[in-house]
């Protein structure tokens, strides 16, 4: 199967459409990441997912869906859920929540899970392709399992060419990390960290969010050490980098790359996983054993960035780096 590339017009969107309801696997752009979209309503486009990635069955997979009206009709929404929802979808949000007995999700989507984790997305390209598709579409991040995930249409293509029939090129995703996840009925905890800012939902709650930190525990897989490992060694909070290191700096600094000249996370969560393929990249080419990374402090975004950039340091489960 050759991948075609999709413009982003009323044209490119009216064909990913066809091609998702017709089971087929399309990735599209969302403010956060690029999704791997599937009929979450279609048994064999969802398993399909799981062949694209080389995911784990045991993931269970994001519904997106265009509004929280179709998002009522698939799972049961507590009132913490209904405020959050509210407030700040569409965005970068997910929450997981209790399976309506009618919600008509293929299994594969929730992996055995009595809960569902759905989200809205505010990209207009990817609010129009929901419209359009008319039913709710799983998509986790369109990389590879184990991959950096894609921040553009050419992180997509050099992942997934091949595997999947078509890829709406939306340009950079301007938030650049994924969702933030909370698991939505009380209390409300955070199981992922991400584009959005744990202080903005601490505003909204009225209450300190705590962490799921439950050990052994994995609610969201996502959550697993190197899940975003890039196939070079990385070294973080580096302050004094050594010459053989390709460096990604933050704020005023000499650097390879660098996520943010003046020290804005928010800039610097959009550059994350761009500049890590491109470090990646060059290390691979000049034969340098390693990516450093300067220190990135740890409020607001950058609790998210430096969650991401920790898993991408953690050390390797099996003997191919960053390919679990
Ligand atoms: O920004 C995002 O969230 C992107 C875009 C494409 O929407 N998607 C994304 O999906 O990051 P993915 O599959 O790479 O990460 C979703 C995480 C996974 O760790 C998965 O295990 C977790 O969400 N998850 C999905 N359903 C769940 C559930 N019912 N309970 C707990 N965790 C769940
Ligand atoms: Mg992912």
């Amino acid at each position: 199967m050759s991948t075609q590339l999709l413009h982003p017009t009323s044209k490119g969107v009216a064909r990913a459409a066809a091609y998702l309801r017709d089971g087929r696997l399309v990735a599209f752009p969302t403010e956060t990441v690029y999704g791997l979209g599937g009929d979450a309503t279609n048994d064999t486009a969802c398993a399909g997912i799981f062949a694209a990635k080389g995911r784990p069955q045991f993931n269970p997979l994001i519904v997106h869906v265009p509004g929280i009206a179709q998002a009522r009709r698939i799972a049961v929404f507590s009132p913490e859920a209904e405020a959050l929802a509210s407030t700040f979808w569409p965005g970068p949000l997910t929450l997981v929540l209790p399976l309506r007995p009618d919600h008509g999700l293929s299994p594969l989507v929730s992996a055995g899970l009595n809960t569902v984790a759905i989200r809205v997305p505010a990209h207009p390209l990817a609010q129009d392709l929901l419209r359009a598709v008319g039913r709710p579409v799983a998509a986790p991040s369109a990389n590879p399992s184990g991959w950096i995930s894609p921040t553009t249409a050419s992180h997509v293509m050099a992942g997934l060419s091949g595997q999947i029939a078509a890829i709406l090129d939306g340009k950079a995703c301007p938030v650049g990390l994924e969702s933030t996840i909370l698991s939505g009925t009380a209390p409300i905890r955070l199981l992922r960290a991400g584009g959005l800012a744990r202080e903005d939902i601490e505003a909204v709650l009225g209450a300190p969010l705590p962490e799921d930190t439950t050990p052994g525990k994995v609610e969201a897989p996502g959550q697993l050490s190197s899940h975003y490992a890039p196939r070079v060694a990385v070294r973080i909070n580096v302050q004094h980098p050594s010459g053989e290191a390709v460096l990604i700096g933050f704020g005023d600094m000499d650097a390879d790359l660098n996520l943010s000249r003046n020290g804005n996370l928010i800039e610097a969560a959009a550059n994350l996983f761009g500049h890590l393929h491109r470090a990646e990249a060059l290390a691979l080419q000049n034969a340098k054993p390693e990516i450093a990374v300067a220190p990135v402090p740890d409020t607001g975004l950058g609790r998210a960035i430096n969650d991401r950039l920790h898993r991408a340091a953690a050390p390797r489960p099996s003997g191919v780096p960053g390919r679990t």
